[in-house]
């Protein structure tokens, strides 16, 4: 699946991955902002992403641990996701997700 990562700096990353999470393809190829620091399990918030409102039926909606570790992050929003919980299938091909933090 493409998947298309947008830096806080404005810059446009787009990558490709069949597999994993999301947060483990942004760590993989060093995209600034996606820190990983807990290794996938929804406790750091380090990999949060904005999911473009269009492909927010693409990526489905947080679980609630989820839910919970983002209501501690000043940048959370309605499109918030944690991007180590986004499993990388064909589904998300074509996803656009700004980094938060
Ligand atoms: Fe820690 Fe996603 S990597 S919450």
């Amino acid at each position: 699946a493409k998947i298309t990562f947008i830096t806080k700096e404005g810059e446009t990353i787009e990558l490709e991955g069949t597999s994993g999470s999301v947060m483990e393809l942004a760590v993989e190829h060093n995209v600034k902002g996606i820190d990983g620091d807990c290794g996938g399990v929804c406790s750091c918030a380090t990999c949060h992403v904005h999911v473009r409102s269009e492909d927010v039926s693409k990526t489905g909606s947080a679980s609630e641990i989820e839910t919970d570790m983002l209501e501690l992050d000043d940048f959370a929003n309605e499109y918030s996701r944690l991007s180590c919980q986004l499993q990388i299938s064909d589904a998300l091909d074509g996803v656009v997700l700004t980094i938060a933090n």
